[in-house]
């Protein structure tokens, strides 16, 4: 995955249709550009295996170094000739690090980054020491392939590239979208139309959209939007709040 190149998305096997490509980040295909490579492409024998059972014995299989290795390579490789920069390794693992939109903010504006999607119990370990250069999860729960947490996380890098969304703004405002402490609130509430709805419909809840979105008055709209940003932020997740006096 990298940015700018000015090239389309050329998704393909393992993941041959990518959620991403249903989503806004589809409408941008020349900001970014996506290349899938298969380790088992780089195997030698008729079943085009690249997995075995682990040494120490247990359950699952492991990942075989070689195949990664070679796949590695030509990777590299192809990229050089291409003139593209070398690329840091990310293995996706719930060992690493928590994803977050200050991780993604950072690979958004950094020129990419080989995603390892691992498979089965484990990768082996000499190929994990040997080239990767940092971990991310998704969280504290274990699925069963790689590919959708790189999905995830590719969906959150690509929408913050210049040209993905309508309104490049709109990202600005999203959910943890400033790393810096006092800003990292939760977004404000959203309305559109109709201005009330129809009586009934939605119980004790005011059916009116609140009054001063419809002043016209900007800087009315943002001092209610950050008061709600912020009673929203108390409310869901205070801890994002501790760092405020800091
Ligand atoms: C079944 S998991 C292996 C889990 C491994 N035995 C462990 O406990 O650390 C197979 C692959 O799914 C991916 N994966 C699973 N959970 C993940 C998570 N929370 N975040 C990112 N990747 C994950 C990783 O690429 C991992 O190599």
């Amino acid at each position: 995955m990298s940015q700018g190149e000015r090239q389309p998305l050329h998704p393909a096997s393992p993941a041959e249709d990518p959620p991403v490509r249903s989503s806004r980040v589809r409408h941008a295909p020349d900001a970014y550009f996506l290349r899938c490579w298969n380790p088992r492409d780089y195997t030698f024998d008729n079943y085009r295996r690249i997995d075995d059972r682990p040494y120490g014995g247990g359950p699952g299989m492991v990942m075989l170094a070689e195949p990664l290795l070679r796949c590695l390579a030509d990777l590299r490789g192809t990229r050089a000739r291409e003139g593209r920069p070398p690329l840091p390794v990310i293995y996706l693992s719930p060992q690493g690090q928590h994803f977050s939109q200050s991780r993604a903010q950072r690979l958004a504006a950094s020129p990419g980054a080989i995603l390892l999607c691992g498979r089965y119990e484990a990768i082996d370990q000499r190929f994990l020491d040997a080239e990767v250069d940092e971990e991310i999860s998704m969280g504290d729960f274990v699925v069963s392939g790689g590919e959708l947490p790189a999905m995830l996380l590719l969906d959150a890098v690509v929408r913050l590239l210049p040209g993905v969304l309508n309104h490049g703004e709109s990202a600005e405002q999203d959910s943890f979208a400033d790393g810096a402490p006092a800003q990292r609130l939760l977004d404000c509430p959203h309305y559109t139309r109709p201005e009330v709805l129809p009586p009934g419909l939605v119980g004790d809840v005011d059916p009116a959209v609140p009054a001063v979105l419809l002043s016209g008055n900007h800087r009315d709209i943002d001092q209610w939007r950050h008061a709600r940003a912020l009673e929203a932020t108390c409310a869901k997740r205070p801890d994002l709040l501790v760092d405020l006096g800091s």
